[in-house]
């Protein structure tokens, strides 16, 4: 199994490279975003819990998280790996991601950071907003408040990745065939 993170503030294009990558490799694409948002389609326990959380922009608990994290990773068995979208998003997510694929007898190949600057953050999720209907995605306030919170939760993650010898930066801000052959080139070569 090669797993690997796709990692970087919202609309870097973690979903958009993970899809293409997922599908190119077999692999298993992860996004505990959508899984969230699934569960809030269907008015689950869960979607209930996560639905104002969401919409306002902030983290839904990492036990919340984890619980449908273990599902998918059952769920899913013949693939050639896992790719975690938004997955983890703060320090306790990467220790139970850790322990989680230890306990399968796996590991993380690389976390790579797709980066790009707050303004494109802006101008993608707003370009994105008037394609499809994500509530967090229609008040610039909200948005604001999601790139608070990468700063603040998510990316202090990375040092804790540099440390193991996983991370990796590539550019967000290309197109999207550039950015698919640079991730395509990491994965073939770890
Ligand atoms: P999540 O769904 O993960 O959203 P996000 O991290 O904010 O990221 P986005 O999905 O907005 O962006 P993306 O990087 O996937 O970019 P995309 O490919 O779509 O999380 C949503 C919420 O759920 C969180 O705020 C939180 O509340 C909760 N949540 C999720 N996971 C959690 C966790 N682990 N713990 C706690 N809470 C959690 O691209 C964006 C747009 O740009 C698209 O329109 C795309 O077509 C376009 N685009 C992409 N790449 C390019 C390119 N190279 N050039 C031009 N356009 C491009
Ligand atoms: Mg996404």
């Amino acid at each position: 199994m090669k797993n690997y993170i796709l990692f970087g503030a919202p609309g870097a294009g973690k979903g958009t490279q993970s899809a293409l990558i997922a599908k190119k490799y077999n692999f298993c694409h992860i996004s505990t975003g959508d899984l969230l948002r699934k569960e809030i389609n269907e008015g689950s326990e869960i979607g209930l819990k996560a639905k104002k959380i969401i919409e306002n922009g902030n983290l839904v608990d990492d036990s919340i998280v984890l619980e449908i994290l273990k599902c998918e990773l059952k769920r899913k068995t013949d693939v050639n790996g896992f790719i975690f979208d938004g997955y983890p998003r703060t320090l306790n997510q990467a220790y139970d991601l850790e322990k989680l694929l230890g306990e399968l007898g796996w590991g993380i190949n690389k976390v790579v950071c797709l980066h790009i600057d707050d303004d494109m953050i802006f101008k993608r999720i707003q370009h994105r907003a008037q394609i499809e209907n994500r509530k967090d995605d229609t008040s610039d306030e909200i948005i604001r408040q999601r790139i608070i919170n990468y700063h603040t939760q998510t990316e202090p993650i990375v040092e804790y990745y540099i440390k193991q010898g996983k991370f990796v930066e590539i550019p967000g801000d290309t197109t999207i065939e550039q950015a698919f052959e640079d991730l395509c080139n990491l994965i073939d070569n770890s």
